[in-house]
């Protein structure tokens, strides 16, 4: 059953290789949090991430590897909606539609087509220039009010939000306006080997990622081999970007005030963060890989979640789908 009384999240993550620290910190631990007082609605979202090249048979294995660490971080089946975008249709027809109302000077001004566009300079399809909209699509399917991601989804988010406000100004009333959540820490957790910059999946030096399957001594040595500084004092300041990420990811993990985290390492060395820091990951990312691995056991239980996942989800989209049909000016059949 939909709770149509709570308002409404909707997130998702692209299910490229695995889940990082960063996605864990900056989006799936608020989502869990969130789950109680809001009806949210957490996808896959497949499609997203055809707009990089994937191998068909890796790719589907990838998608049912991701709902199974979407349910290691622990959501509610029962309550949350978690399905795979591509399985509601909806998704792409409102992308379409929302298409004709966003301009092309929005969309060369995303920071993340122009970074994606020099990473893959073989491959600038025009699913990439238009993937904020699909984004947009997604949100604004479920009448969102609240959308929580990490820091560098805001741009994307505005967008959204100026694409609804557009919609509702031509044709009346139609989407809500959503809200970005943004996590009070570890909105951007950093590369551990260069902490100016997002840590990311795609990146191609392993030590600068977290994964929440490594295992544990793996985690070890990578927080080891983290890139500090040589001030050898642990203080929280931008001239020292790597310690400050470091205080980031332990103060989001053991949900502590920054001040007292800080406090609490006054007069500690490196060695002594990089090694609490290790030991809170584990904490954290031991369960996560139990669960995740009995999950991925058990293959009809992943069937049965994103199964009703989709028809949940289809059932609040079809009804958006029907006003803005209506609305746009589409005969109705
Ligand atoms: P994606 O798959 O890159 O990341 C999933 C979520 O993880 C957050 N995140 C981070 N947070 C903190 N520090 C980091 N280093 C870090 N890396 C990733 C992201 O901000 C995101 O919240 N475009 C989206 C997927 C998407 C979406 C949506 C999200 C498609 N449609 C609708 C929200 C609503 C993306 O590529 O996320």
């Amino acid at each position: 059953m939909l709770n149509q009384q709570q308002k409404v999240i909707f997130s998702g993550a692209q299910p490229t290789g695995s889940m990082t620290l960063g996605n864990y910190i900056g989006a799936f631990q608020n989502w869990k949090q969130l789950e109680k007082d809001y009806q949210c609605y957490y996808s896959i979202v497949d499609l997203h991430s055809l707009t990089v090249k994937q191998d068909p048979e890796t790719f589907r294995n990838t998608c049912l590897s991701f709902l199974a660490q979407y349910l290691a971080s622990g959501l509610d089946t029962e309550k949350n909606v978690i399905f795979f975008q591509s399985h509601v249709r909806e998704h792409t027809e409102l992308a379409w539609l929302l298409n004709c109302y966003t301009y092309m000077g929005e969309l060369s001004r995303m920071t993340q087509f122009k970074d994606k566009s020099e990473r893959h300079q073989e491959n600038i399809n025009a699913g990439l220039f238009t993937y904020p909209v699909l984004m947009a699509a997604d949100i604004l399917l479920y009448k969102t009010n609240l959308v929580p991601v990490g820091e560098d989804q805001r741009q994307h988010l505005e967008l959204s939000r100026n694409i609804a406000i557009r919609f509702n100004n031509i044709f009346g009333e139609t989407f809500a306006v959503p809200d970005i959540y943004v996590g009070k820490q570890g909105a951007k957790i950093m590369s551990l080997q260069e902490p100016n910059k997002k840590m990311s999946k795609s990146d191609e030096n392993q030590n600068a990622v977290i994964y929440m399957l490594d295992d544990d001594d793996v985690i070890v040595k990578k927080l080891k081999k983290a890139v500090t500084d040589s001030y050898n004092e642990i203080l929280d300041r931008p001239e020292q970007p790597g310690v400050q990420n470091l205080l980031s990811i332990y103060s989001a993990l053991s949900r502590k005030d920054r001040e007292d985290v800080v406090n609490s390492f006054e007069g500690k060395g490196y060695g002594a963060l990089k090694k609490e820091v290790a030991e809170i990951i584990i904490e954290n990312v031991k369960p996560f890989r139990e669960k995740y691995r009995l999950y991925m056991e058990n293959s009809d239980y992943l069937e049965n979640v994103y199964r009703s996942g989709a028809d949940r989800a289809r059932e609040a989209a079809s009804k958006t789908m029907e006003d803005v049909r209506e609305k746009i000016g589409l005969v109705s059949f």
